[in-house]
């Protein structure tokens, strides 16, 4: 099918074969020739001045629906939704660390952390879209595959919305927050003897047979979402685009969901200039590193294996989408061995600031890019820090409590007898190991 009369607010396309669909349509891929789709907008009526204008005024709003740093951007976003799921999500902070200038090699790093998202990852933004559609088009059941992060927030987006939700996690490597989160906001919650790539199959399968809706990245409409980490902090750096935008990639949904940003807040005068992407991929499961490598001349697909679970993923779903970005951005892709990822997070925990291990690739990524001369150090950098870093408490107590022996940034509890003898002995090593810890840096 193609629109000839005007065309609605928004409607899916397939960028492979050209075939269009209306917006309600359920299907999760194109009924032509399988490809995944994509979400259009009619280019909002409003000059660049009027849009703006509007983000500025719901930004200073009440906390609610209104101010979300999703539906706050509603315009570019989803224009014809009416009721949303919202929690409200988004309005993350754009922070700044001096240890981590230091780390990376950089004047000054700023770090985007969707952790502050009501459930602790980005998947909130694009969830609330997600849920929202799932619902307008009278949906009875919802579901994902997932490493975690997409099933703890599809839970908890169906459990406001009133929709059961099944979702489908590899067994025995989903990080313990995650795996909490799902089972505590209700979804049914399958724990599949096989990898992500398993779950993904046979979450497609059961969209497709059973008429569950799909909610995992390759829905078009999730990404919609999505596109507002970077609107968000664009708006925080007044649209003064930053050099280079910084993310983890696994199953390259984000990838795509920055490129389309981006292609359409140029496209629509939000900004002058577009900034570089690099998505940083784990050693261990970086098919996309690997066709960045040959100049994308083919589709490689890997048995992932990576301490960053998150990205735990040999076989991403959004492939095309994110190859489209990288090159539309004159982007990079690339690789950090799992030492780089431990030792960045080691950092960004150390400063106060925390994130998952899949997060703390977008840090690892920048040092390396630095190291490597692609990004120079007076380069302006936001990486993205995709979840919190309370997800994963598995491995911080191995790291910290368990590991034998102790690595040297180890920060072993310590019992002690209800004596303030004892507390005044531990007073004492922790103002020697402060001590210590301040002149080295
Ligand atoms: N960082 C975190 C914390 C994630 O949970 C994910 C993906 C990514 C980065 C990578 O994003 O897949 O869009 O390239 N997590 C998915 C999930 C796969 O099921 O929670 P991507």
């Amino acid at each position: 099918m193609r629109f000839h009369t005007e065309r609605p607010a928004s409607w899916q396309a397939c960028p492979g074969c050209g075939n269009e669909l209306t917006e309600a349509d359920p299907r999760p891929r194109c009924p032509v020739c399988g490809g995944l789709l994509e979400v259009h907008h009619r280019p909002p009526d409003l000059t660049r001045e009027e849009l703006l204008q509007r983000f500025t005024e719901r930004r200073g709003q009440q906390p609610g629906v209104p101010a979300s740093g999703v539906w706050r951007f509603r315009e570019i976003v989803l224009p014809s939704a009416g009721e949303v799921v919202s929690h409200p999500e988004g309005n993350t902070p754009l922070l700044h660390r001096e240890a981590l200038d230091r780390l990376t090699g950089l004047d000054r790093l700023l770090l985007k952390h969707e952790g502050h998202n009501p459930t602790g990852s980005f998947k909130d933004r694009g969830m609330t879209v997600g849920v929202t559609q799932a619902v307008r088009i009278g949906a009875t059941a919802v579901t994902c595959a997932s490493t975690g992060n997409t099933s703890a927030s599809l839970a908890a987006y169906a459990a406001q919305a009133g929709l059961p939700a099944l979702v489908l996690v590899p067994a025995g490597s989903v990080a313990l927050g995650k795996l909490a989160q799902s089972l505590a906001y209700g979804a049914r919650t399958l724990l599949v003897r096989g990898d992500f790539d398993d779950c993904l199959r046979l979450a497609e399968e059961a969209s497709a047979r059973l008429g569950v809706y799909l909610l995992n990245s390759i829905n078009p409409f999730r990404l919609e979402g999505q596109k507002t980490i970077v609107l968000e902090l664009l708006q925080q750096l007044s649209w003064h685009p930053p050099d280079w935008i910084v993310l983890p990639a696994g199953n390259l949904g984000n990838t795509a969901a920055f490129g389309k940003a981006l292609r359409e807040a140029y496209a629509w005068g939000l900004i002058g200039r577009v900034p570089r992407l690099a998505a940083v991929q784990a050693a261990g499961a970086a098919p996309f590193a690997l066709s960045f490598a040959e100049d994308f001349a083919r589709r490689h697909t890997v048995r992932a294996e990576t301490v960053a679970t998150a990205i735990r993923i040999g076989d991403p779903a959004s492939y095309d989408r994110a190859v489209r970005a990288i090159r539309e951005t004159d982007g990079v892709v690339l690789a950090v061995e799992d030492e780089e990822i431990l030792e960045a997070k080691a950092a960004v925990d150390r400063c106060g600031v925390g994130c998952e291990p899949a997060s703390a690739a977008s840090v690892a990524g920048t040092r390396a890019l630095v190291t490597r001369g692609v990004i120079a150090p007076d380069e302006h950098v936001v990486a993205v820090l995709t979840g919190h870093l309370l997800k994963d408490p598995g491995i911080l107590l191995h790291y910290h409590r368990d590991t034998e022996p102790p690595p040297p940034g180890a920060n072993r509890p310590v019992e002690i007898e209800p004596e303030l003898a004892a507390v005044e002995r531990e007073l004492g090593k922790a103002v020697t190991l402060g001590k210590a810890v301040t002149s080295e840096r």
